[in-house]
């Protein structure tokens, strides 16, 4: 059905004091996006003419977020309640005769249950059409009175009602759809009569109803697709629900989820088939994972590009980097921004990297710290091996070519390079370039003085126990040993 005919209005002008928070209520975060941002995607679907949301706290914040994703917003300043939210709303609204009216609050209601919405509300011509949800603890919540089966008679706020009245476990959402016709005048007898001073919203309804017109309740399938968030705990329970429809989505496309409570995924990523998610993993941001890949317990990837049959071992940390197929990271391997790592490579454990680029089939196993740096294919770099890419004022690069070995405990001083086939000697600074199939040695070389640990250990007893030393009876002065024999 064509909506053109109808706008959204987001309330989102409320500080949200019951979370006790620095932050608008709706720029609070559950399952990977603002609460806001989820709201206004819910109603794009709709194809309605307009969306406005109303702001008021945190106004330019809440703007940039919402622009963007093709809604206008009007300023409430100050905030007087959620009627007087939808008068300030009027200004702005054209010529729509529906209003799908929605809190910036309630972040879990899906497309479909606002489109049964509009359709009940179409199908019945009612002035407005409540989405309500029946719950096992409405506390919190403005509860539905029933005139009949069908049609509502008002919406009692939790703070106004009686003692009989707070055994109703049917809630307002605040999401309604009004014939904005209807709404304008019920609005305009609105007075502020609670312990706010506010103008509700939910007080047109019983205006409504004692003027005759039809006011319709659509129950949402799920009653968990209602849930706002007031306070701290009401955020994590719309979070836990997010995360665990993601989990659902990406199981349904063939992705093994292992313990899949204790996985936390956004909402952007993808994940090809045969992929298996361990216990512990956080896959956030715009993450992309191939086909067959393995994401290993603890390990956290945050806009993660991988190719197929790519191992992540426990416990990596990765950050805006590209693996491409069969690449093998971990366990405890970093990767921060910017690092591009060619098919086959292995990253192993305690090695960190920072705006690199590791070959085809290039190892780097173990203590390693690459920054700046670009290694061809079919390398080894040794354990504990470190490029010194910071001089305390600017970055240098690393260059390191094909099929070369850097031996363990090596330090490359950037800029540098080592060419194709070199070698660089285990425990070198290396500070000049390295010509292709060169060995560049760069250490003091050994010395061995025999018979040395002997004398020491004989030095240290005589000092220790002068007795047993010839000179007995004479007590030698204690003395360091001599600086010759060291
Ligand atoms: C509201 C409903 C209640 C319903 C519940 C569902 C009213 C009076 N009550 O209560 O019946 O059960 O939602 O979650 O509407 N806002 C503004 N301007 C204002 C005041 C609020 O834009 O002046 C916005 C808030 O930012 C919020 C939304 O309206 O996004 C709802 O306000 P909130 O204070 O959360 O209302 P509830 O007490 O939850
Ligand atoms: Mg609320």
């Amino acid at each position: 059905m064509s909506n053109h005919d109808l706008a959204i209005v987001i309330l989102a002008a409320g500080k949200g004091t019951r979370l006790k928070s620095s932050l608008a209520k709706v720029l609070h975060r559950a399952g990977g996006r603002t609460l806001i941002e989820h709201v206004v995607r819910a109603c794009a679907p709709l194809g309605a003419k307009q969306t406005i949301v109303v702001v008021g706290h945190q106004a330019e914040w809440v703007s940039s977020m919402v622009e963007p994703l093709g809604a206008e917003t009007v300023l409430q300043q100050p905030q007087h309640g959620t009627g007087h939210a939808m008068q300030v709303a009027r200004r702005t609204l054209g010529r729509a005769k529906l209003a799908v009216v929605l809190p910036g609050d309630a972040p879990l209601v899906r497309t479909e249950t606002l489109k049964a919405l509009v359709a009940a509300h179409r199908a019945g011509d009612a002035a407005a059409t409540i989405l309500t949800a029946v719950l096992a603890d409405p506390s919190g919540y403005g509860r539905i009175l029933r005139k009949s089966e069908t049609a509502v008679g008002a919406i009692v706020e939790e703070s106004q009602l009686t003692q009989d009245q707070r055994e109703l476990n049917e809630i307002n959402s605040a999401i309604y759809c009004f014939t904005l016709e209807k709404l304008w005048q019920a609005l305009a007898h609105v007075k502020p009569n609670n312990r706010h001073r506010e103008l509700y919203l939910t007080d047109t309804i019983a205006l409504m109803t004692s003027k005759g017109e039809t006011v319709l309740a659509e129950v949402a399938p799920d009653p968990r697709e209602v849930l706002g968030c007031n306070t701290r705990a009401d955020l994590a329970e719309v979070d836990r629900v997010f995360r665990e429809r993601k989990r659902a989505a990406l199981m349904d496309t063939g992705v093994t989820i292992q313990l899949p409570e204790t996985v936390l995924i956004d909402p952007e990523v993808t994940a090809g088939e045969d992929t298996v998610i361990e216990p512990g993993v956080q896959l956030l941001g715009k993450t992309k994972i191939g086909a067959r890949c393995m994401i290993r317990s603890g390990s956290v990837l945050t806009d993660a590009l991988l190719g197929d049959d790519v191992t992540v071992e426990p416990h990596c940390v990765v950050a805006q980097s590209r693996l491409d197929d069969r690449v093998i990271i971990g366990p405890f391997a970093r990767l921060r921004p910017d690092n591009h790592v060619k098919a086959g490579a292995r990253i192993g454990n305690f090695v960190e990297l920072k705006k690199s680029t590791i070959g085809e089939g290039t190892k780097a196993m173990h203590l390693t710290y690459l920054g700046d740096t670009k290694i061809g294919a079919k390398s080894n770099i040794g354990a504990g091996t470190i490029t010194c890419n910071y001089d305390g004022f600017h970055k240098y690069p690393t260059s390191i070519g094909n099929k070369v070995f850097i031996g363990s405990d090596s330090a490359l001083v950037a800029p540098v390079r080592i060419g194709d086939g070199a070698y660089v000697a285990a425990g070198s600074t290396i500070t000049d370039n390295v010509p292709a199939d060169a060995l560049a040695v760069a250490r003091g070389r050994q010395v061995n003085k025999p018979g040395w640990a002997s004398r020491k250990r004989r030095e240290l007893a005589a000092a220790e126990n002068p007795k047993k030393t010839k000179r007995a009876g004479k007590k030698p002065k204690a003395r360091r040993p001599s600086k010759k024999r060291r």
